[in-house]
């Protein structure tokens, strides 16, 4: 980021570093998984049956945390990403748990996907489009190759969160240029602390997830009414989005028995703990209560202009937002 890139350098700057570093290396893998994923459907408004038994695309599927999640629901998946060895280290812990067989493993880029039309019920795509040079244009792309009735859930990083990270990589790229293992050693002496910190977050015993977040040659970041906005255009009715997009649905967030195991994702973090401690009191007392499949409705200006200051004031944990959306039946 010490210069400006044109796409094709900042694709194979990205995957370079990928390549090198494939991202995530938590030493175990189904800790955040089965921490966030539960409430996080919920949330998203996707019922259960829309990924059980059904086929998947985990697209810019790294080491496969996500990928494996859903092929132990029973479901056929394909992930793909455009880092090799990211894809063998996702090949050798699907194989490890016998989920192997069914997973398609493929190279390529969520930007052309060599993949045909209306292939897939359920399209995945978390931490990606953000690392590329068009991201609008990798979310239509998702949207092609979902069936009519399918669903789509991107999650990409949020223009009102991680200000001082954002301060801290520029100073980072400033200093050590372009070079990858210079930032990312450079960021360890500069800012012990944080890489303690997202080191231990993140049950990483190695660096990558310092490369991730230190070294990154390309990222952007996005407001929900723009991604609102390319659901629109692609015809997508919105279903959901975590974290919630209107403050009553954070009070129902508080409610739901999953929000218990999520809340341990705030360790480390004293401010989004409290928070989240009292929302729950807040949801008690004005008698939430759960109900399966609950729909949600889309947020308007204000809702997301409250959400959105919540996450700039408050700093809360969610530096990447997810929206879902569902592709209608009949194309127009
Ligand atoms: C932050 S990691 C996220 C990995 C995974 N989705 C997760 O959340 O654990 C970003 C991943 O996107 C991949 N990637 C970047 N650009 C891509 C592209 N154009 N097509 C496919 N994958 C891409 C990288 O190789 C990397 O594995």
């Amino acid at each position: 980021m010490s210069h400006p890139l044109n796409a094709d350098s900042i694709q194979q700057q990205v995957v370079a570093m990928y390549e090198r570093h494939p991202f995530p290396a938590y030493s175990d893998k189904f800790r955040k998984t089965a921490e966030e994923m539960d409430l996080k459907m919920r949330l998203l408004g996707v019922p259960q049956s829309d990924y059980h038994g059904r086929k998947i695309l985990d697209a810019g599927c790294g080491t496969g945390e996500f990928t494996c999640w859903y092929a132990a629901r029973g479901n056929e998946v394909t992930a793909i990403d455009l880092s090799r060895p990211s894809l063998e280290h996702a090949k050798a812990y699907a194989a490890r748990y016998h989920l192997d067989d069914r997973i398609d493993f493929q190279q390529q880029s969520v930007l052309h996907l060599n993949l045909p039309n209306e292939t897939f019920d359920f399209v995945y795509c978390y931490g990606v489009l953000h690392h590329t040079p068009d991201p609008h244009r990798g979310f239509r792309e998702l949207v092609r190759v979902c069936k009519p009735g399918g669903i789509v859930v991107v999650s990409v990083y949020n223009r009102y969160s991680r200000f001082t990270h954002r301060l801290r990589q520029k100073l980072i790229a400033r200093w050590a240029g372009d070079d990858v293992e210079r930032r990312c050693r450079l960021g360890k002496r500069l800012f012990p602390r944080t890489a303690r910190r997202i080191k231990k977050r993140a049950h990483d015993a190695s660096d990558a997830v310092l490369y991730d977040q230190f070294s990154q040659p390309h990222e952007s970041s996005h407001t929900v009414g723009e991604v609102l906005g390319w659901m629109d255009q692609s015809g997508l009715s919105y279903i959901g989005a975590f974290g919630p997009l209107r403050l009553r649905d954070h009070l129902y967030a508080a409610c739901l028995p999953e929000f218990r195991e999520f809340e341990k994702t705030f360790d480390g973090y004293p401010g989004p703990r409290m928070a989240a401690a009292l929302l729950r009191s807040v949801a008690h007392l004005a008698g939430m209560k759960a109900t399966e499949d609950r729909a949600f409705a889309r947020p308007g200006v204000l809702s997301r202009f409250l959400v959105q200051m919540g996450w700039f004031f408050l700093g809360l944990r969610f530096s990447c937002f997810s929206i879902a959306g569902r592709k209608p039946i009949e194309a127009d």
